[in-house]
């Protein structure tokens, strides 16, 4: 048995807090393998909202061991604040040694560099995710262990300014205090240290003791590094192959594949997004659907379902079946509509080409219906929902298994 893989396979927040936190249940472990507190998984539970960006949402259930893994980069400052809410997360939560330290300088040169991107600026989030994956890559990142040794810690982020001076001079970003530093890396030491450990191997002991794994994707596919789509993407690996990578798991050890997906779709940031609507649908579509981003309060963009991004995300990550969200936020459309392929270059495709930006979305119109919300079984549904989940099967030629009918835990229906 391997480990079970929650994925996002449109451009980030389509609603994969709610279906980990569903599942949750069912698995001895819940591990996040990338990003940073860039992500934002809302739940909801018995009206209570929870906003996680680190910590796996494993955590809002009793029997669940919650990972944060290699390939994450990680906000001391950031986690500690979140994990106030929690109380005491020893034992319930652990954090790769091999994850890299995301310092205060990485989130000064994100927003340095935006700037000087001007037009081109990707709309990162801010919170440094690019220059600490940038400095892990060129070799010059600080991995989480380091943490123990605080005084060596210190002197070498301190070599660090005075080797790149230049560097640091040019984003405006001042050497910091030795003292201050060295007490800031000493108290982190004290607050994180019963948290550090080897995850890979307390996850190999995991799975030969056939306990179950659940790993929690942050972003989605379109924003992959590799895949998605470049520039206006995030630092990591987002995929499914990404996310085992980042927690030291071979593909021999993977289980089923999860792609999440919202009803329609929305993007934070800048880049191309051809089913975007920018008339008064789009607007209705992110007002019901409450689109603000959850880690940066960020109004998201809106449009319609791209059955041809699916479609590519879909056999990018293998997915097994599919998760669609968000489903009542189309309740009350007189019309809904289905992107199932492009005009590009005078000709119509179903692939993405490399400057999405140039693709024209061909539409499919459905009739609307009514009231989904709050329905937990398929029966129940309205006939056009049903036939717009039916097409949504046939164009992303993947099997949907949950749909989402509000954002309270229990409102799914499991097919
Ligand atoms: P970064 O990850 O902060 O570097 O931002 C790069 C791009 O990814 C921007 O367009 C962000 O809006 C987007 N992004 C990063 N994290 C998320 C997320 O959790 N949800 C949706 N978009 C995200």
């Amino acid at each position: 048995m391997g480990a079970d893989i929650i994925i996002g396979i449109q451009w980030g927040d389509e609603g994969k807090g709610k279906i980990v936190d569903k599942l949750c249940k069912d698995y001895d472990f819940v591990c996040r393998s990338a990003g940073g507190h860039n992500a934002g998984h809302t739940i909801w539970t018995n009206g209570k909202r929870y906003a996680l960006h680190l910590i796996p949402s494993g955590v809002l259930h009793e029997n669940c061991t919650n990972i944060i893994g290699d390939g994450v980069v990680l906000s001391l400052e950031a986690l500690k604040e979140e994990m106030k809410p929690f109380g005491d997360l020893k034992n319930k939560l652990f954090i790769s040694q091999k994850a890299h330290l995301n310092l205060k300088h990485h989130s000064l040169m994100d927003l340095a560099r935006e700037k000087m991107r001007g037009k081109k600026a990707i709309g990162t989030t801010g919170r440094g995710i690019g220059p600490c994956y940038a400095d892990k890559v060129l070799r010059t990142g600080h991995r989480v262990f380091e943490l123990l040794n605080p005084q060596k810690l210190c002197a070498d982020i301190l070599a660090d300014f005075a080797m790149y001076e230049d560097i640091f001079k040019a984003f405006d970003i001042k050497k910091p205090n030795e003292n201050e530093l060295l007490e800031e890396l000493k108290s982190y030491k004290d607050f994180f240290e019963a948290f550090i450990t080897d995850t890979n191997l307390m996850l190999y002991k995991a799975l030969n003791e056939g306990k179950k794994i659940l790993i929690e994707g942050a972003q989605g596919s379109m924003l992959d590094i590799d895949h998605g789509t470049y520039p206006y993407v995030t630092s990591s690996s987002t995929t499914s192959c990404g996310a085992l990578n980042g927690l030291g798991l071979s593909p021999k050890q993977c289980g089923k594949v999860i792609g999440i997906a919202k009803a329609y779709t929305t993007r934070v940031g800048n880049g191309a997004f051809p089913s975007e609507d920018l008339s008064e649908v789009g607007e209705k579509i992110a007002k019901i659907g409450n689109e603000i981003g959850t880690s940066t309060g960020r109004a998201r963009r809106c449009g319609h379902f791209d059955a041809v991004a699916v479609r590519y995300a879909a056999s990018l990550n293998g997915l097994d079946y599919l998760a669609l969200m968000k489903l009542d936020v189309l309740d009350g459309f007189e019309k809904v509509k289905i992107c199932k392929a492009y005009e590009y270059n005078g000709e119509v495709i179903t692939y993405l080409p490399n400057d999405l930006e140039n693709a024209k979305p061909i539409y499919e119109e459905l009739e609307g219906w009514d009231k989904s919300a709050g329905i937990r079984d398929f029966d129940s549904l309205p006939k056009n929902a049903k036939n717009y989940i039916a097409r949504i099967e046939e164009l992303t030629k993947t099997k949907i298994k949950y749909i989402s009918t509000s954002a309270e835990r229990e409102d799914i229906i499991i097919l």
